[in-house]
């Protein structure tokens, strides 16, 4: 067999680096090696995300850009992930010789570099799920628990991408759990498209998952993915009583999306904005000092003046942690795209708003920290290459130190803080 030096570039959420790792497992299982220099490679694989419009553009500059490359270095250029099954014909337009692999079908991707043909797999609706995949980064480690999702949002296009709910079987979840945790690991991200729907298609849900992964042994916290409010509901009790256990994170991620009935209702969000409040005030009162993390959609087709002021004016009830803010942008093959759009300079106007009310909110949330010392676990290492410990309710501490400190507790001294994170100097480090 000749031996394939293959180059992957992966773009997207946990879930999309997740396939990345588990295409690096299964290629270097046969003999080929993964190279982290395009110059050496003879295969190519970009793992694409084409979730936002901005995200989609980014993406075809840069399978652009290698189908250019390809030509003169000769290597084979493979397009997977998301816009290789929501947006075939884009890859085409643009790369028509690059082979295609849809997230169904990333079990095959030996094949498809072995072959010297162009090759086309994006048929197919089921994923191998007998392996869990594991992408580790420093200290931590996501391990998704199950593809694609019950939903069926009006502007959502990973909804093609990803198909309907496929869940990991339980014991194949906490086996990866285990041998994450036994290479020195000491956080477990359970990533989802939607955790809560976890095991509705195999009989089982996410508390009693979660209930399985903190008996595992050894010193680690999970951090539970985004869930969905309309099917965490059906569990409230069960999930509140394991998020207590300590090897839990006490940080919760449920998009909200809007916090107007009407326009939860276009997006066909199945939950309206009281059971949502009632949820995330059910939390917080039985779990104090739980952080919440949220996403919001803003400018979707129907939001006029009045829906958008009850996004702010939720926003201001719940004060969230975090809130991650999305400019809506039409998704082919959507419902939303066939309504009638908001004006972009509108959009903007929101986004700016809104933007500026959550800095407001999260900083002085962060700014309470300052001066105090707080109890963290250094986790990884931060893209400016200092050390990013996690408190109890998530929150992200970025102090200056080697390494060596990845995996250990420590107690740290919050000096700084901004609306996204803490800053601080280490007082203590301690196994
Ligand atoms: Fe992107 Fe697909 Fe993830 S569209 S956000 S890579 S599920």
């Amino acid at each position: 067999m000749q031996i394939v030096r293959i180059y992957i570039e992966t773009y997207g959420c946990t879930l999309n680096k997740a396939d990345s790792a588990y295409m690096m497992m299964v290629l270097q299982r046969v003999g080929h090696t993964i190279t982290d220099r395009l110059d050496d490679a003879d295969v190519v694989i970009v793992n694409t995300c084409t979730v936002r419009k901005d995200t989609e553009d980014k993406v075809l500059a840069r399978i652009k850009a290698l189908n250019r490359i390809a030509k003169h270095k000769g290597f084979k250029l493979v397009v997977a992930g998301c816009m290789a099954k929501a947006q075939p014909y884009i890859i085409l337009k643009n790369a028509p010789n690059a082979s295609l692999v849809s997230p169904q079908n990333v079990s095959r991707i030996v094949e498809v570099v072995e072959c010297s043909e162009r090759k086309v797999l994006i048929d197919g609706e089921r994923k191998d799920t007998s392996l869990v995949p594991i992408y580790f980064k420093d200290k931590t480690a996501a391990i998704p628990i199950a593809e694609g999702c019950l939903g069926n949002c009006s502007y959502c296009i990973v909804k093609i991408a990803r198909g309907t709910l496929q869940s990991y079987p339980p014991k194949a979840i906490v086996e990866a759990v285990r041998k994450a945790v036994s290479n020195g690991v000491v956080e477990i991200q359970i990533t989802a498209q939607d955790t809560a729907a976890y095991g509705r298609d195999i009989g089982y849900n996410l508390p009693r998952l979660l209930n399985d992964i903190v008996k595992v042994e050894g010193d680690f916290k999970v951090r539970v993915g985004m869930m969905n409010v309309n099917l965490a509901l059906d569990f409230i009790d069960e999930l509140i009583e394991v998020y207590k256990h300590p090897k839990i994170y006490k940080f919760l991620h449920i998009p909200v999306q809007s916090g107007d009935n009407r326009v939860l209702k276009l997006m066909n969000r199945k939950y309206t904005v009281e059971e949502y409040v009632e949820f995330v005030k059910e939390f917080k009162r039985r779990i104090p000092g739980i952080a919440i993390a949220t996403d919001i959609i803003v400018g979707h087709p129907g939001e006029d003046e009045e829906a958008f002021n009850n996004t702010l004016k939720l926003v201001k009830e719940l004060e969230f942690d975090r809130v991650h803010i999305a400019h809506y942008s039409i998704r082919p093959h959507t419902l939303s795209a066939r309504l009638q759009q908001v004006p972009g300079n509108v959009k903007k106007e929101r986004v700016l708003k809104l933007t500026r009310l959550v800095e407001e909110i999260c900083s002085r949330k962060f700014r309470e920290y300052v001066g105090k010392e707080v109890n963290v676990i250094f986790t990884e290492k931060s893209f400016r290459g200092d050390i990013v410990g996690r408190m109890e309710n998530y929150y992200p501490v970025v102090v200056k130190g080697s390494s060596d400190i990845l995996g250990l507790k420590g107690v740290v001294k919050v000096v700084d803080s901004s609306f996204y994170d803490l800053r601080g100097d280490i007082v203590k480090v301690s196994p």
